[in-house]
């Protein structure tokens, strides 16, 4: 325990920062993966990939939602090849910079907003998320909602980190996380009217390839 202004708290919840506070920081310090050298691009690459793009099956008559779209880094591959995308993220601070990165294109939509419960009026021909499932603590409501925005026929293109700790930790706080777990995120698939068409792994993440 420590005490802060008289009140007692667990030291966790000292260090714990919550995402959108954690993504807002980052912008801030100018952490910025779409900016980031070639090196560090094919690094990021590791938890996706030309793979996860062209699992896809992208062509100019589809519409694509990301789930987390960050500061643009697989959006700016992914626009060119559809008709239009949708791309939904929590922290104000990071839309603004895939704006500002993904200035462009003219067939990106931007949505600042949870997706866990924002109302989507449109559904997908393909929907995918990099490097963002660890922040949903109810991953089977985040794959039943995508299951029911995904058009018949549809893709989902799902990568999930290989990482299983509790926290990113930032050396000075942390930010709680939901580790994915390979057999739940297939049950949940499996309940849901998409099928499992490929499954492979890369470096660091684990991908799942579905058509529903
Ligand atoms: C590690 S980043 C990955 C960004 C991008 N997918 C990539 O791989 O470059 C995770 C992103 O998910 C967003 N995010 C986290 N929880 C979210 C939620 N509930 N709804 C929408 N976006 C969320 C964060 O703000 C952050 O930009």
């Amino acid at each position: 325990m420590v005490c802060v202004g008289g009140l007692q708290f667990e030291l966790e919840e000292v260090f714990t920062l919550n995402v959108i506070t954690h993504y807002d920081k980052l912008i801030d310090d100018n952490n910025d993966p779409f900016r980031d050298p070639p090196p560090l691009r094919k690094y990021m690459d590791k938890w996706d990939g030309q793979v996860f793009i062209d699992s896809m099956r992208l062509s100019r008559t589809k519409k694509v939602l990301e789930i987390g779209i960050g500061t643009g880094r697989i959006a700016a591959k992914v626009a060119p090849l559809c008709v239009k995308l949708v791309g939904i993220d929590i922290s104000p601070k990071t839309i603004k910079r895939a704006k500002e990165n993904l200035s462009d294109f003219n067939n990106i939509e931007f949505v600042c907003a949870n997706f866990s419960d924002y109302v989507f009026d449109e559904t997908f021909d393909v929907i995918y998320s990099s490097l963002t499932m660890m922040h949903f603590e109810d991953k089977q409501q985040i794959i039943v909602k995508v299951n029911e925005l995904l058009n018949e026929n549809g893709i989902f293109c799902l990568s999930i980190d290989k990482n299983l700790n509790d926290y990113i930790d930032m050396s000075d706080y942390k930010l709680k996380i939901y580790p994915d777990n390979l057999d739940n995120i297939s049950k949940y698939i499996n309940l849901t009217e998409m099928n499992i068409i490929n499954q492979f792994e890369t470096d660091f993440a684990y991908i799942f390839i579905c058509m529903k």
